[in-house]
Order: structure tokens, then sequence, then C-alpha cells
């Protein structure tokens, strides 16, 4: 990195830290005043669930592809982990994985988006809780802000806020660490 330059990815580290105290906090505030709600059943929980592990799995590859992008753009990271014998051979196989992420970033994006609402939906809004709920906001931010990047209509202007709110891992933190709270909260 250039010396004068602030990486943004700095600042990820403190900031999943705060996010988990914080949430720690407001986990053991909802667990305290939960109502039990009978756990889902039947064709729909099936569908329901289903839904869940394949939005998972997207979102795995979405934040997998962000994790090859760094280790690739920091170059000596990849070379500390791999024997020199095999450096070349993995970096360049890696950069075809990652080529192959990027061209199917918008489709999965929006795969994850829209399978992980239908999870919502399917489950049902008595077992939301406001873990839940910031995590389905910002999965909407996300896409919304993710479709000014690959639409034509938006100004310059906005394509550039887009990219600055969208490319950015603290999202991705706070919804990992959301969707895990939440979780524990609607599991028995
Ligand atoms: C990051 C996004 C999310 C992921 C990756 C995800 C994934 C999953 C997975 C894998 C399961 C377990 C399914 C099983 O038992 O096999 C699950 C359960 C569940 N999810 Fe999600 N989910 C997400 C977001 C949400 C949201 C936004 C809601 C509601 C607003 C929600 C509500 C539920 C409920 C109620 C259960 C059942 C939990 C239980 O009874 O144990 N999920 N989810």
């Amino acid at each position: 990195m250039r010396a004068g330059k602030i990486d943004p990815k700095q600042g990820l580290i403190p900031f999943a830290i705060v996010v988990v105290i914080m949430s720690s906090l407001l986990f053991v505030y909802l667990y305290l005043g939960r109502e039990p709600v009978a756990e889902a059943e039947g064709f729909r929980a099936e569908l329901a669930e289903g839904f869940g592990s394949a939005g998972l799995w997207a979102l795995a590859i979405i934040y997998g592809r962000s994790v090859l992008k760094m280790a690739l753009n920091e170059g000596t990271l990849l070379e500390r982990f791999i024997p020199v014998y095999y450096q070349e051979l993995s970096v360049s196989a890696s950069r075809k994985v990652l080529n192959i992420l990027n061209r199917t970033h918008k489709h999965v994006g929006a795969f994850a988006v829209a399978i992980l609402a239908g999870h919502a939906a399917l489950m049902g809004t008595v077992r939301w809780n406001l873990f839940l709920e910031m995590v389905l906001a910002l999965l909407v931010w996300q896409g919304v802000f993710g479709l000014f990047l690959v639409v034509r209509f938006p100004p310059a202007s906005l394509r550039r806020y887009g990219y600055l709110v969208h490319a950015q891992l603290f999202s991705g933190v706070m919804i990992g660490v959301f969707a895990g709270f939440g979780h524990l909260l609607v599991g028995d």
C-alpha cells in the first residue's frame, strides 16, 4: 500500500469487535424479553430451510471473492502460504477463479438477496427479530447500491457513491454478526 493513502480495510477488525460487543448487549436484552414461538414445520419450513442454506452458499461465494481479491492484491500474502515451486501456478489459477467470480458476481448477488428475502418470508414474520430485520435491510441496501453499479441510468456521481458504499466489507461484517445473533435468538 502506498504511504499516505488510507486503506479502508484497516478499520475492519476494530469495527467487527465493536459490532460484536454492541450486538452481545442487544442480544441479552432481546433474549430476556423474547416470547417463545413454535418451531416452523412442514413443507413451507423445509423450503425456507433450503432457501436459507442456498443463501448461505451464495454469501460464501460473494465474500470468498472478496477474500480472494485481497489475497491476490496483497500478492505477498499468498506467497507466505504457498511453497515457491507452486506459486506461479496457484496465482494464475486463483486469477482464473477470480475472473469467473467477477463475471458472475451481479447474478450471485441478486440471487442472494432474492433467496434470503424468500427465506425470511417463508419463515414468517412471527419469527423475525431486530437482528434479522437489520440483516434484511442490509441485504436490500447492498442490492440497491449494487444495482446502481450495473444499470445504465445513474449519473457518474451516484455510481461513485454506489461503489463507495457497496464495495466495503463493513456491511458484510454486520450481515454476518447480526445473522449469527439473530439466528441464536430464534433457535431453541
Ligand atoms: C445472512 C442471511 C441469512 C442466512 C445465510 C440464513 C441462513 C439460515 C440457515 C442456514 C438456517 C437453518 C436452516 C436449517 O435448519 O437447516 C436458517 C434458519 C432460520 N432463519 Fe435464516 N438466514 C439469513 C437471514 C434470515 C433473515 C433475514 C430472517 C428473518 C427475517 C431469517 C429467519 C430464520 C428463521 C426464523 C430460521 C429458523 C431458525 C430455527 O428455528 O432454528 N433468516 N437461516
